[in-house]
């Protein structure tokens, strides 16, 4: 017998409905806030991720979903955020309008060691704006992000905000933080030992403890910023303020990927334990640059759905509509009851019928299992008088009702 592949899960039809609703409600405030849908390929070249992540990322050393095809080697998405920027440029989006605002709802794909939380397919509810560098949108970015997790019914998270700076200042902090580490050097683990040298802004995401424990002891001030940095930061935390945002600032949340520049947040719930982060974003100014295009500032960020719904903790809920089952005694009424189907569907009603060959009872047994609201039974009497019987499954009552007047009783 075939069994899923570990770290990928079914999400059957009572959660699916979750699912659903939860991405209706996205869908309904990114829509709010002028946000467009995109639909983007699952699968891209992986030099694009190794561009944009960077080459020294756990994501891009460790887990990436690699094919190899000829001469080429493909990836599976670990993350939207490049595709986008990829689509952006290749569709010469920037020609049509100087600022967008898209979202995305989809699965990313990374080989990491599975436990909860941490898949190894796993969806995003993103969005990316392209186009501006207005504080006014990390701001909005962030308030974003706590307005959907209202419309998903998750409270108690805790938003932490910090700032890169651009380039010139995140190489300052590099060469702040190596020098901060390197009196340490042998107590870092040797992955570590290598971020130090090729890319020390790293070592802040290492989960190892001893290396988490000198991360802890580093004072950061943000003496690395230029001023532009600076005043943007703070301006960015006036609008927040202004939102009635509530977060804290953490002068070491540094993010997993190279692209950032400038704000970047990380959203994590309580309910989550070691995996907590259920979302996370921030600026990338440079990328777009980088990957060929023109000069764009961006930012964005993404929801973890499975952490999303591992924070809500709410049971899966039931259909949304009103079933109507319909039940045939021979035949006869078998063909009245598949056009009745029909004629009742086309007129947006939920309806089904038993096609297992049940006797009444067990018919019945169905209806009351798929908790319909109505039964209509039809027999060789009823066909006879153009009529059905109609049962009223919440009360018990029951009634003949003219076939033709079905569609009155049931709106
Ligand atoms: P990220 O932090 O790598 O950012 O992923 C965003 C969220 O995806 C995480 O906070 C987490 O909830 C969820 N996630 C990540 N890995 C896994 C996993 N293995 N299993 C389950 N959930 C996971 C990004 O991907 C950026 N593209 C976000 C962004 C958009 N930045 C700017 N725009």
């Amino acid at each position: 017998m075939f069994k899923k592949i570990s770290g990928t899960k079914d999400i059957l039809p009572p959660e699916a409905l979750q699912w659903q609703s939860l991405e209706d409600s996205a869908r309904k405030l990114f829509e709010s806030y002028n946000y467009r849908p995109l639909r983007l390929p699952l699968i891209e070249e992986a030099a694009l991720f190794d561009r944009s992540l960077g080459d020294s990322t756990e994501v891009v050393q460790k887990q990436m979903f690699l094919i190899k095809h000829q001469e080429q080697v493909f990836a599976l998405r670990p993350e939207a955020t490049a595709g986008v920027v990829r689509a952006y440029i290749e569709n010469q989006l920037d020609k049509t309008e100087s600022f967008i605002k898209l979202y995305y709802i989809g699965p990313m794909f990374r080989l990491e060691r599975p436990q909860k939380g941490r898949l190894r397919q796993f969806n995003h509810i993103g969005c990316e704006a392209i186009g501006s560098a207005d504080p006014a949108i990390d701001a909005e970015l962030i308030s974003l992000a706590g307005h959907l997790l209202e419309a998903f019914g998750i409270s108690g998270e805790k938003i932490k905000i910090n700032t890169l700076g651009c380039p010139k200042d995140k190489k300052a902090l590099a060469e702040f933080l190596r020098k901060a580490l390197s009196k340490d050097l042998g107590k870092l683990c040797a992955d570590c030992k290598l971020r130090h040298k090729a890319n020390v802004l790293r070592v802040l995401d290492c989960k190892n403890e001893s290396c988490r424990q000198l991360v802890r002891a580093i004072k950061l001030d943000q003496g690395y910023l230029c001023a532009d940095c600076r005043d943007n930061f703070q301006e960015v935390r006036r609008y927040l303020d202004s939102l009635a945002v509530k977060y804290e600032f953490d002068p070491l949340l540094v993010r997993g990927l190279d692209y950032y520049t400038r704000t970047v947040f990380e959203i994590s719930h309580p309910e989550l334990g070691a995996q907590d982060a259920i979302g996370a974003g921030g600026r990338y100014d440079n990328l777009v640059k980088e990957l060929g295009g023109a000069d764009m500032p961006a930012a964005g960020f993404a929801f973890g759905v499975e952490r999303l719904l591992l924070a809500a903790n709410r049971k899966p809920q039931s259909a949304g509509k009103d079933l109507v089952f319909l039940i045939s005694l021979g035949d006869k009424a078998k063909q009245q009851v598949v056009k009745l189907l029909d004629e009742l569907r086309k007129n947006n009603i939920c309806a089904d019928t038993d096609y297992e060959n049940k006797s009444l009872k067990g018919a019945m047994r169905r209806a009351n299992d798929l908790k319909a609201r109505f039964a209509i039974i039809i027999g060789e009497n009823e066909l006879a008088k153009g009529t059905v019987m109609f049962k009223d499954m919440l009360s018990g009552e029951q009634k003949e009702v003219s076939t033709k007047d079905l569609l009155k009783e049931l709106s």
